[in-house]
C-alpha cells in the first residue's frame, strides 16, 4: 500500500514539475526599480510573466517580514530592486535594503531555503532594458533551483495525500 501511494505521490511530483512555472515577488521602489519596469513596458521589452511587482515607496521600507512571509507563502523567488547606491530619494534605504535581504539570506539558509532564491538589485529608472534582464536572470535561476522547498513539502505532507490509501 505505502508503495501505491508513493508511486501517486512520485507521478503528482512529475506533473506538478512538468507544469510548474515559477513565481517571482519583485519589490520596487517606486522612483527607480517600478520606474524601469514602466519603462520596460513603454519600449515594448519583453520580460517573464512570473514576476509580480510589489510597489515600494522606498526598499528601505522593505521589512524582513515581508520575505519571510513570501517564501512562507510559496513564492518561488524573490527580488528586490532599489535605486543605484548613494541616489536613495530616502538617503540610506537601499543600503538598509541590502542589509536586510543578506540577513534573510543567512535566516533562508538555516531553514533549508536556498539564499539564491532572493537577490538585491540596484537601478536607475532609465535602466528599463536592465530590469527586463534581471526578471528574466531571476526565472531561469529559479527554474533551475526548482519549486520552493516549503510549498513541496506542504505538498507531500498535506492536501495531495487526501484520498490516497
Ligand atoms: Fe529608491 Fe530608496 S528611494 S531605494
Amino acid at each position: 500500500m505505502l508503495n501505491t501511494k508513493n508511486e501517486i505521490l512520485n507521478t503528482k511530483y512529475e506533473i506538478l514539475n512538468t507544469n510548474w512555472e515559477p513565481k517571482i515577488i519583485a519589490f520596487c521602489c517606486l522612483y527607480c526599480a517600478f520606474a524601469a519596469a514602466d519603462l520596460a513596458g513603454a519600449m515594448r521589452l519583453q520580460y517573464p510573466h512570473n514576476i509580480r511587482i510589489i510597489k515600494l515607496p522606498c526598499t528601505g521600507k522593505l521589512d524582513l517580514l515581508h520575505i519571510l512571509e513570501s517564501f512562507h507563502q510559496g513564492i518561488d523567488g524573490v527580488f528586490i530592486a532599489g535605486c543605484l547606491e548613494g541616489n536613495c530619494h530616502f538617503l540610506e534605504g537601499n543600503l538598509r535594503a541590502k542589509k536586510r535581504v543578506e540577513y534573510a539570506k543567512k535566516l533562508l539558509a538555516e531553514i533549508g531555503i536556498e539564499k539564491e532564491r532572493l537577490e538585491m538589485y540596484n537601478l536607475s529608472s532609465a535602466m528599463g532594458g536592465k530590469f527586463a534582464e534581471i526578471s528574466k536572470e531571476m526565472v531561469e535561476r529559479i527554474k533551475k533551483l526548482g519549486p520552493n522547498p516549503i510549498k513541496m513539502s506542504r505538498y507531500k505532507t498535506t492536501e495531495h495525500t487526501e484520498g490516497i490509501e
